[in-house]
């Protein structure tokens, strides 16, 4: 059965419509905890669009599971890991202008600054996950990078609108666990899993983990939105 790492970018992209403290993803981070999360996953974007680097430390000292820093490899966002030492770093690729995570990272074309930022986090003793898509190439290229691990992007599975494209995409997801794990690789899964889409991923043998956020925070503003307008109304009302 794989762990979930439940990704809290979403409770500081809230916080920041506002700019001030609330909602505080270290507050969230908790209750992911509490309710069964087994690794908490934040985004240190370099335009700081949602997770800052108050909220990296105060995680770092609060996570009581695994702390699982998302970064690109700029060479500033490198150095902040390193002093912050998460459990482990998921290397992705960024774009300024992109709304979200687009695909996986194009190890073959940026294989010298991977394997430099890989041995780097490796030095301070934090794991490394490259988010790649399922490619066969990709996947062996990962290897020579020194990471232990990977995670597959999951995207164009989502994306996948009619149940052929779907199969497939879930076939190449299968294939190429089966490949990674036969280089000795450890198989991770995540972007764009829904409550409807998540079960089959779920049910690949030897995926350690799902990575998950979006889905998990919209629907958790539905889940507590009757609780907090009736709290709201009794406080008027009464
Ligand atoms: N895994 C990685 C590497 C990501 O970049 C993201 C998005 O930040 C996720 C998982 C979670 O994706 P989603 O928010 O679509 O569940």
């Amino acid at each position: 059965m794989p762990k979930l790492g439940v990704n809290i970018d979403h409770i500081a992209t809230l916080r920041q419509a506002r700019r001030e403290f609330d909602p505080d993803p270290v507050a969230a981070a908790k209750i992911c905890e509490k309710a069964g999360a087994d690794s908490i996953v934040a985004h240190l974007r370099e335009d700081r669009r949602h997770i800052n680097d108050r909220d990296i430390r105060r995680l770092k000292k609060t996570v009581t599971t695994k702390f699982n820093l998302e970064m690109s490899i700029n060479n500033e966002i490198v150095k902040i890991a390193a002093s912050i030492r998460p459990d482990e770093a998921t290397l992705v690729p960024e774009k300024r202008a992109e709304i979200t995570t687009e695909g996986g990272m194009d190890i073959l074309r940026h294989f010298d600054r991977i394997k430099r930022a890989v041995h780097v986090l490796h030095k301070k003793g934090i794991a490394v996950s490259l988010f790649i898509d399922p490619i066969k190439k990709q996947i062996k290229k990962a290897r020579e990078t020194g990471a232990t691990i990977i995670e597959l992007h999951t995207g164009q599975y989502d994306r996948a609108r009619t149940e052929v494209s779907q199969n497939r995409e879930l076939q190449k997801i299968k294939d190429m666990t089966l490949y990674a794990q036969s280089l000795g690789l450890t198989v991770n899964a995540g972007h764009g899993l829904k409550y409807h889409n998540t079960r089959p991923i779920a049910r690949i043998p030897g995926i350690e983990e799902l990575n998950i956020g979006h889905s998990i925070i919209s629907y958790a503003v539905f889940v507590g939105l009757e609780q907090a307008v009736r709290e709201m109304a009794a406080i008027i009302k009464r």
